[in-house]
């Protein structure tokens, strides 16, 4: 029986790329180009999220998106910074992102992050088209503020146009070399088998309203039946941070891909030392016109509907993961809700082993990324846990028997200061990256050269 409340939920499109590539440039002007069309409140800033409704979409995309032939509400972005590991957007067996935007620059091309976030988007099977971003650093370049990007690059002197085709096909020789069918995304017929390439600038605008309709339009064509959920029904999401705020203490940044949370609500959520159940205090949202210093950074909302993000302020979350799942239990029995969290913490174990070496990940989906990537390199783990180098790891990892395993790989962590202290009186290394096959190279340099 299809649940009473069914309705369209919003698409979640994740913004991911390499550091600098102007993945928030792009959302920036998606909003600045909102507020110059008169739409500046339609716009919602959620923590960690910008939604934006249709009519705006239609309103920015002008005769590229017809808003008569949707009925998605519209979408929402999550922008995530390049040094952070997006690997946290997971959900229930899979990606949290519907659809992905790889922001690269058009004069960079591909680099170490887009890669890893080339594979994570392969791995997850998440649908993505390719933002080459930054069109109006051609040298020449003659911008045509807000344009479609097909009469502005029409309207290029030659010289212009081909300096562009030639950072454009560099890309999609890239895309190519991973194993992927790319092609300017005018030429795209199917958009499941080829990925559309997108010459976009923040700067100027062009090509953000036919990336906002090619996003619309793979939403609506692919995803709407996934888009059908019940609305009203208990919440469900994944944290993306867990941050102190003043006055709240510990608060989770969620992102909410299914039904309603409300204030008051139980909820469960992954922590630590097994599954947390709290009550919720307070949802949050940033103030309209965050931009501007106010005494009081956040408004309270009573309750938040799925897609969106949101601030949950409630007791005892220290020990929650990013990464990790949220459920509300509203009418359920709590014992069952405590029981789906830890199931779905037990998809992301990782398979520890008797000798290994000791991985420290900032997530919960980093942490499951850097276990496959051990994997394959046929790297053994003794412990691979989410959180900051602490001393008691460098004493996990000095327990190692070969000296090859006396190591702690650490992906986007912080170390403790008493752990530098311990470091420095143990056999035990240390190998930190952001970048985690970059961090495995590391690792498998340093055993090669104590090979020879
Ligand atoms: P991280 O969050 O640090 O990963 O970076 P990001 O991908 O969000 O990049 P961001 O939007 O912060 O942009 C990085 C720099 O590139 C800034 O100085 C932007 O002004 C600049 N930039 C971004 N997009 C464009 C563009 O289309 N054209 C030009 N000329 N500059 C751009
Ligand atoms: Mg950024």
């Amino acid at each position: 029986q299809p649940p009473q409340s069914e309705t369209l939920r919003t698409p979640i499109v994740a913004v991911l790329g390499h550091v600098d590539h102007g993945k928030t440039s792009l959302l920036d002007k998606v909003r600045g180009s909102a507020v110059s069309e008169g739409e500046a409140g339609a716009i919602t800033q959620h923590i960690g999220a910008t939604a934006v409704p249709l009519e705006t979409v239609s309103s920015m995309a002008g005769s590229l998106v017809d808003p008569d032939d949707f009925d998605l509400p519209g979408l929402l972005f999550i922008d995530t910074p390049g040094h952070h590991s997006f690997s946290t957007l997971r959900s229930r067996g899979g990606a949290l992102a519907d659809i992905a935007i790889l922001v690269v620059d058009v004069n960079d091309g591909f680099q170490p992050q887009t890669v890893e976030a080339l594979d994570i988007l392969k791995r997850t099977g998440t649908p993505f088209v390719v933002a080459a971003n930054k069109v109006d650093t051609t040298p020449g370049w003659n911008p045509q503020d807000g344009s479609p990007i097909k009469p502005s690059y029409d309207g290029q002197s030659d010289r212009a146009r081909q300096m562009l085709d030639t950072n454009l096909y560099e890309i999609i020789g890239q895309l190519s070399d991973e194993g992927l069918s790319a092609d300017l995304y005018w030429r795209v017929q199917n958009f499941q088998k080829n990925i559309g390439v997108i010459p976009v600038s923040a700067l100027t605008g062009e090509g953000i309203p036919d990336l906002l309709a090619v996003l619309m339009g793979l939403s609506q064509r692919y995803m709407k039946a996934e888009m059908a959920v019940d609305i009203a029904g208990p919440g469900a999401g994944t944290v993306l941070e867990v941050k102190e705020e003043r006055g709240f203490g510990a608060t989770l940044d969620v992102v909410l891909y299914d039904g309603t949370v409300r204030e008051g609500d139980t909820i469960v959520v992954g922590g630590t030392n097994g599954p947390i159940i709290t009550e919720i205090r307070a949802l949050l949202q940033p103030q309209p016109l965050a931009e501007i210093r106010t005494e009081k950074r956040f408004e309270r909302v009573d309750e938040v509907k799925a897609a969106a993000g949101v601030k949950i302020a409630a007791p005892d979350l220290d020990a929650a993961m990013a990464g990790a799942p949220v459920r509300v239990v509203r009418s359920r029995d709590t014992d069952e809700v405590i029981r789906d969290v830890q199931a779905e913490l037990a998809e992301i174990e990782v398979n520890t082993e008797e000798e290994g070496v000791v991985v420290k990940a900032d997530t919960l989906g980093s942490l499951e990324a850097m276990a496959n990537a051990l994997k394959e390199a046929e790297i053994p783990i003794l412990r691979a846990e989410v959180g900051d180098v602490a001393p008691r790891d460098v004493a996990v990892a000095g327990t190692a028997r070969e000296d090859e395993h006396k190591v702690i790989l650490a992906f986007n962590v912080d170390i403790l200061p008493n752990a530098e202290d311990e470091l420095d009186h143990s056999e035990v290394k240390l190998f930190d990256d952001d970048v985690i096959y970059q961090l495995i190279e590391e690792y498998e340099e340093f055993v090669d050269e104590r090979k020879r």
